[in-house]
């Protein structure tokens, strides 16, 4: 594949040149565009070393080739990594000053934005902004990792780490064009995320160890392939909330309760609902009113009371057309694999399609990287559609598809 990797200015410019050999090692070619900037950190040789191409950051070079045009029209893969603060708002700005911008608004190919900055910089508004307009044109944001920066600060904005940079850019470019990308327009989908909370008195509460990220990158994913996106975020770090599209709808809530009321709520109008919240199955009898004092003698007894299935309510009284989703995380054991329990939960809740991960080895929560099996039902038992595997945003995207392939067609939607 004919890619050309975007370089902007910021430290991180060092790991571009891992992207440019694994993308090597991979048989693509690797047109490197860096910004001026960027050539302070890392100079023009080393890029043409190891991509084996010339370099320029100038739209005057190579003027006889139109260079400035020819390089967008003839990529079939743009990754800009490490993308900077600059960088991300020339770009949603629509600027071209540069062969990289130029490059950018001159592509029909999918773009793929690697951000890296300090995480005052991705906090601000302004930033979140733009990357919210990014996302809402079809361009593939990865979320920076969380980690240590270039001073003594921390926190998210750091690059990720090549392998991962290049994964999720060649995963992105795996999706086959337009239809994919309009696979859920002007539908309607409910997600939940996260996990809930059941509140023991007002500061402690039984939780579970969700943080959120499939969710999100599910909402992401049904929002790039046209989708109207509500998400019933339960304890979701607002961090991760902050890099939604624009237009996905929040509605924020905490127990298992509330989570109920708002997907019930929302069903109505739904296409598709998709329960990735981890919902704690019980709930402790009483709430104390005031904050619990330790006692003299050594336990305490909580009595818990089951939680309502809010999955099953919502497939009791879905309509005809609507298709409802459920996920599981499952261990095996004994007597049963995991796959084992995945199916007989499949029917026993009698959903149109179960997404199930193996967790076993507990790596499921806050990872970025998953591997999961989609089932769904059949004439004759259970069927798995497929399995998918990579970053969670990766994965979504393929989920997302299988959801959009089994959607009534919208003349056949009365
Ligand atoms: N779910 C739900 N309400 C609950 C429990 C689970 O809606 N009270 C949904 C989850 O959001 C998920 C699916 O059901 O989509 C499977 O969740 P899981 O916790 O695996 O289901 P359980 O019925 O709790 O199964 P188990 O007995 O294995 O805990």
């Amino acid at each position: 594949m004919r890619t050309v990797l975007g370089v902007a200015g910021g430290i991180a410019a060092y790991k571009a040149c891992h992207v440019i050999r694994r993308l090597r090692d991979l048989g693509h070619s690797v047109k490197v565009v860096p910004t001026e900037a960027a050539l302070n950190f890392v100079g023009a040789a080393t890029f043409e070393a190891l991509s084996g191409q010339t370099v320029t950051s100038d739209v005057f070079a190579e003027v006889d080739t139109v260079n400035h045009v020819r390089i967008g029209q003839e990529a079939e893969l743009v990754i800009i990594a490490p993308a900077t603060a600059n960088t991300i708002a020339k770009i949603a700005a629509g600027l071209a000053d540069d062969l990289l911008s130029a490059t950018v608004l001159t592509t029909t190919a999918e773009v793929v934005v690697a951000p890296a900055m300090h995480t005052e910089m991705w906090l601000n508004q302004a930033t979140v902004a733009n990357i919210a307009t990014l996302r809402a044109r079809g361009i593939h944001v990865l979320d920076p990792a969380v980690g240590r920066l270039t001073g003594p600060d921390s926190g998210p904005g750091r690059l990720p780490e090549p392998e991962e940079i290049v994964d999720f850019a060649l995963a992105a470019a795996d999706r086959s064009g337009p239809a994919d990308q309009s696979a859920l327009a002007g539908r309607s989908v409910v997600i939940s995320a996260g996990g809930t909370r059941e509140a023991l008195d007002p500061v402690r509460f039984l939780g579970n160890r969700s943080s959120g990220k499939q969710g999100i990158a599910l909402a992401n994913a049904a929002a790039a392939a046209g989708a109207h996106v509500q998400l019933v975020a339960a304890n979701v770090d607002s961090g991760l909330l902050t890099g939604l599209p624009a237009g996905v709808e929040v509605t924020q809530v905490e127990s298992t309760e509330q989570l109920q009321e708002a997907m019930r709520a929302a069903q109505p109008g739904a296409d598709v609902i998709i329960m990735a919240a981890a919902v704690a199955d019980y709930r402790p009898a009483d709430r104390a009113g005031a904050k619990m004092k330790k006692s003299a003698d050594e336990g305490l007894q909580i009595t818990l009371v089951q939680n309502p299935d809010i999955l099953v309510g919502l497939v009791q009284s879905r309509t005809d057309s609507q298709i409802i989703v459920g996920f599981a995380a499952e261990t095996g054991d004994e007597t049963h694999t995991a796959d084992e329990y995945a199916r007989e939960k499949l029917v026993r809740k009698g959903v149109d399609l179960l997404v199930f991960n193996d967790v076993s080895d507990n790596r499921a929560f806050g990872h970025d990287d998953t591997t999961v099996h989609v089932l769904a039902p059949s004439e004759t038992g259970v069927d798995e559609l497929g399995e998918f595997s990579g970053s969670k945003d990766s994965v979504s995207e393929k989920v997302v598809r299988v959801i959009g392939a089994r959607l009534p067609s919208v003349e056949s939607t009365p």
